[in-house]
């Protein structure tokens, strides 16, 4: 098996980025929105294995998947796993295509891939009171996957606060001392529980901890031996352009936006400006009280880039220097170095970027899960190759390849 894998919710291809370093090689990759691939394409050409396509498509999906991928990654929609998607969770159409990407599992019999990773926002663990989280593991956990989580902050790389969550399944045929496997007698569980409390809190905290001692799986929780990242960040104005070229706005709009500060944040801008210091940040514009008020981060850190559905997602940059104020709109090249993304090809279109950008993954943050879990498991198999394990679940078979979406998904 070569090291191939296939994502799923490919976006504009940051999951593919962040692996490409150590020889994965994309074999498929699966969206249904075709200004999310024209950026994929742009980046990484187009050899046909972009499969522009409804992931509920599941029998096509299954004609168009080559041989068994090692991997399948799947970041798929976060929307209903947050405020913005009013914690719909899996009864919200978008997050829900998570089960169609099981479908295409399920569909693929012994061609599973014996690795599995899906990436989402941390609402994914607390949705419905951790019901839409073990729905998702008991569903993985079916189709015979051990199952591991831990949260990464894509700030320990860039400056940028996004903690996201990642769940990493590993099939039952396959043997890997990589990851500890919970229950399965003291020698087992004694490494399952070294492995978790090795990650701490910052890995694994308590409402994950929480699910993965209470929940009971088909298979059962593994663990991946593995610290949280200690490196962090360069301050937020290593990102952010301050020549004059750039869009500044004019007096009008950045007087409207001293105006809409907390009186605590524009006293902290009116002293800085005062003592002529330099700052470089960022605002989002957020509803407070009924207010919009421009919150401005002091932390050297840029907020969760976000989709850009109108202007309170839309990330602002402010800079401070020799007593001038200036403010604009974040450019799309930050945006992509914020995803440590720097030399990412752009398209024409500001949004079509800013929506690639602020939906996708933090390329660092993939490669580290690369480096800690996601080669070494490769490598582990190519070790081990042919002393699997015998699979002891009902594995599915390709009988359901036609995977049919549920009723509430339209
Ligand atoms: C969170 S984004 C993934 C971003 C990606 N990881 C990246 O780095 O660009 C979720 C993706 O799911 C895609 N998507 C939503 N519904 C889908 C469906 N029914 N079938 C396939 N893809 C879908 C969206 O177009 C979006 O690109």
């Amino acid at each position: 098996m070569n090291k191939a894998f296939c994502e799923f919710f490919a976006g504009i291809g940051l999951v593919r980025e962040g692996l490409s370093d150590s020889g994965w090689t994309c074999v498929y990759a699966n969206d249904i929105n075709p200004k999310k691939r024209e950026l994929y394409t742009k980046r990484f050409g187009d050899n046909g294995h972009f499969h522009l396509d409804d992931v509920w498509n599941c029998a096509e999906v299954l004609t168009r998947l080559p041989d068994p991928p090692f991997l399948a990654t799947a970041s798929f929609p976060c929307i209903d796993l947050s405020l913005a998607g009013h914690w719909k969770g899996f009864d919200g159409d978008h997050s829900s295509t998570f089960f169609g990407f099981a479908k295409v599992l399920e569909g693929m019999g012994d061609r599973r891939p014996k690795v599995v990773m899906l990436e989402n926002v941390t609402g994914f663990i607390t949705s419905k009171g951790g019901k839409d989280f073990e729905a998702a593991a008991r569903a993985l956990a079916e189709l015979g996957y051990w199952i591991d989580a831990f949260v990464l902050d894509a700030k320990n790389f860039v400056p940028q606060s996004r903690p996201r969550v990642f769940v990493i399944g590993v099939h039952e045929s396959f043997s890997t001392s990589v990851v500890a496997r919970k229950g399965s007698g003291d020698w087992f569980g004694g490494a399952w529980s070294r492995h978790v409390e090795r990650g701490g809190k910052k890995l694994r905290p308590d409402n994950l901890r929480e699910l993965m001692e209470r929940v009971e799986l088909p298979t059962g929780w593994a663990a991946v031996n593995i610290a949280p990242p200690t490196s962090s960040a360069p301050d937020v104005s290593e990102v952010i352009d301050l020549d004059d070229d750039q869009e500044w706005w004019d007096e009008e709009a950045v007087t409207k936006h001293h105006d809409m500060m907390s009186d605590r944040h524009r006293s902290i801008v009116d002293e800085m400006l005062s003592s002529k210091k330099r700052f470089t940040g960022t605002i989002y514009r957020r509803k407070r009280y009924g207010k919009t008020r421009a919150e401005i981060r002091f932390d050297g850190l840029a907020g969760c880039l976000r989709t850009p559905k109108g202007g309170s997602a839309r990330q602002i940059v402010i800079a401070i220097d020799k007593g001038k104020l200036r403010i604009r709109w974040m450019s799309p090249r930050e945006y992509a170095r914020l995803q440590g993304a720097s030399d990412f090809p752009l398209v024409e279109n500001t949004i079509q970027n800013l929506y690639g950008f602020g939906d996708a993954v933090c390329v660092p943050v993939i490669r580290w899960i690369d480096q800690h879990v996601l080669t070494p498991l490769f490598n582990s198999y190519l070790k081990t190759r042919g002393n699997g394990r015998k699979s002891h679940a009902a594995v599915a078979t390709a009988n359901n390849a036609g995977g049919e979406r549920p009723e509430h998904v339209a």
